[in-house]
């Protein structure tokens, strides 16, 4: 595909975004329970409005935009404020919670390299419901993640199973206000203390429940202390484009001083151009999300976000007790935030996702982790509160019907066949093997999330990351060929056919959207699921085949 040899024309341009955009899950229908916080029309015009006013400024350059450097400071001194810190705190704005996590462990790092040389590869100690981003930050910057036990019926990791994990090379403890998995908030009082005794660092990943537990702690919930004023506590994250109702692209990481944050700051000198300096991992840094951060907390306000709070907190109590009240369903843990996480000892909770998935609703798997279940995750937001009734009735209808134990035989069969394999030395064809029993094919977006869910379950952690990799190194097919020219203006074609055992259940039989005009019924629930442009993946993956034939070539599979 090329840039068009001529300009397309507003409207061209707008039709073809809307076009795009028609195969995505409508977050706004209040029927969606994972990756968007959504504080109604109002406060998104506000945020939409300041982010386009702002949107080609440059934080690059904090001298030459001053009005940018002057909302970094405001956005970050109300985040301080907010999270217990004083006169001392210094802190950062980020794109969202991985990079100001990323931040705090590189600034972990080099505050050791600084004082303790001595040690080779430094180790942090992470409870395995702390975020992903730990990993990836591990990853990155070449520090050991040194997993931490939770208790299996809390979720809360014990700070002396933590005393117990820390090395000489130990420089870094975590806590998490909340886990995203099950939303519960870690000892960070007990971890602090730790953290003294030992002379070590605590991160505190408060990135989802930052700013939102001071309201449910005004509101009479008995929320442990968990920000900067808990001795101990050395850097803390909260990202504004979840609770805050912030554009996405907005996070602070706060240091309990400038000294601390110092390890933070890149500087380079050593290349011909301009001058680099840098706070966070970005250099060129659009100024659109700070404005629209600032924006969105200046409009809602203090009492807003209380109000807000209230309707979140009633919405997770009801969503909770109507759980804990269907027969085949389990809560996991005790939330502290308008997270939920529960599962099933009797039905496989990858078909329940899906069935409610046929109904409108997206509500998202966590798979299984050595004894730590799969169950389904639900990050309650105000768009949901109107729908929690509908919500739990359908649950409950769906969870009658599902006949799907847990397990599934094509999981087994796979965890038998490639359970054992070393994933470093697995090739191209076993993959597509893998990637053809899962029900991907070849190219595209999967149609039976259930059974891949299941598969996935099964699969050691480090082979399952590498099936990951492949599928996403597949999914990504950039478009090419002559048609490419053409503007965009065709729908997006979408993969047909039923996704596994929806069709069991009867089709659009609860309150939900139903089958547009010529759509099946299985054809919405799969619109439900794609992530994004993934059919416009899809589609260029099949024009690229098309084309293949066109000219006789043979076909990659
Ligand atoms: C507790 C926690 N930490 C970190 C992150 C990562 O944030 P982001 O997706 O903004 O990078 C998340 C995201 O949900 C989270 O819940």
């Amino acid at each position: 595909m090329q840039i068009p040899p001529q300009g397309l024309g507003r409207e061209d341009v707008f039709r073809s975004l809307e076009d795009f955009a028609g195969s995505d899950y409508d977050w706004r229908s209040g029927k969606c329970y994972a990756y968007t916080f959504d504080a109604g029309e109002r406060a998104e015009r506000v945020a939409k409005d300041a982010f386009m006013a702002f949107m080609y400024k440059n934080a690059l350059d904090p001298t030459f935009f001053p009005s940018v450097l002057e909302l970094e400071n405001r956005v970050v001194a109300m985040a301080a404020a907010h999270l217990g810190g004083d006169a001392q705190t210094a802190g950062t704005f980020t794109s969202g919670g991985t990079e100001s996590i990323m931040l705090a462990v590189k600034t972990a790092r080099d505050y050791f390299r600084h004082r303790r040389p001595d040690i080779e590869r430094p180790e942090m100690i992470l409870p395995v419901t702390a975020h992903a981003a730990f990993h990836k930050a591990a990853h990155y910057l070449d520090v050991k993640v040194v997993p931490a036990r939770v208790n299996p019926e809390t979720f809360r990791v014990d700070p002396e199973t933590v005393r117990g994990l820390i090395s000489p090379s130990t420089i870094l403890l975590v806590g998490s206000a909340s886990c995203y998995a099950y939303g519960t908030v870690d000892p960070i009082p007990e971890l602090g203390q730790v953290a003294l005794d030992h002379g070590l660092l605590l991160h505190v990943d408060a990135c989802i429940g930052g700013f939102l537990l001071p309201f449910f702690k005004e509101l009479g919930v008995d929320v442990p202390d968990f920000d900067l004023s808990v001795d101990g506590v050395t850097s803390i994250s909260m990202d504004l484009h979840k609770y805050a109702y912030a554009p996405k692209g907005a996070s602070v990481v706060l240091y309990r001083n400038a000294e601390l944050r110092r390890h933070q700051i890149f500087a380079c000198a050593a290349w011909t151009g301009y001058t680099i300096v840098n706070t966070s991992v970005q250099s060129t840094k659009g100024a659109g999300p700070m404005a629209g951060a600032w924006a969105v907390m200046s409009f809602i306000g203090r009492d807003g976000y209380r109000e807000i709070a209230r309707a979140l907190l009633d919405a997770t109590r009801r969503l909770k007790q109507g759980i804990a009240e269907i027969p085949q369903l389990r809560l996991l843990g005790d939330s502290e935030m308008p997270l939920i996480a529960f599962t099933s000892d009797e039905v496989n909770v990858f078909h329940v996702i899906d069935a409610m998935s046929s109904r409108g609703w997206h509500i998202q798997p966590q798979l299984r982790l050595d004894d730590y279940r799969e169950c389904i995750h639900l990050s309650v937001n105000p768009s949901n509160t109107e729908h929690t009734e509908a919500m739990l009735r359908d649950l409950r209808e769906v969870c009658a019907k599902v006949k799907a134990p847990r397990g599934s035989k094509l999981a087994s069969a796979v965890s038998a066949t490639f359970g054992r394999l070393d994933p470093d030395r697995l090739n191209d064809a076993i993959f597509n093997k893998m990637i053809g029993m899962a029900g991907m094919k070849g190219v595209g977006v999967p149609e039976k999330m259930a059974d891949i869910n299941d598969i996935m379950n099964v699969l050691p952690p480090r082979l399952s990351e590498r099936l990951l990799i492949e599928f996403v190194n597949r999914l990504f097919v950039q478009p090419g060929g002559d048609d490419a020219l053409d503007p965009p203006r065709r729908r997006i074609r979408l993969p047909q056919g039923p996704p596994a055992h929806v069709g069991d259940l009867g089709s659009g039989s609860g309150p939900g959207p139903g089958p547009g005009p010529g759509r099946s019924s299985s054809t919405d629930a799969v619109l439900a699921r794609l992530p994004g442009l993934a059919g416009a993946a899809l589609d260029a993956a099949r024009r690229i085949r098309d084309r293949l034939v066109d000219l006789g070539l043979p076909i990659p599979r």
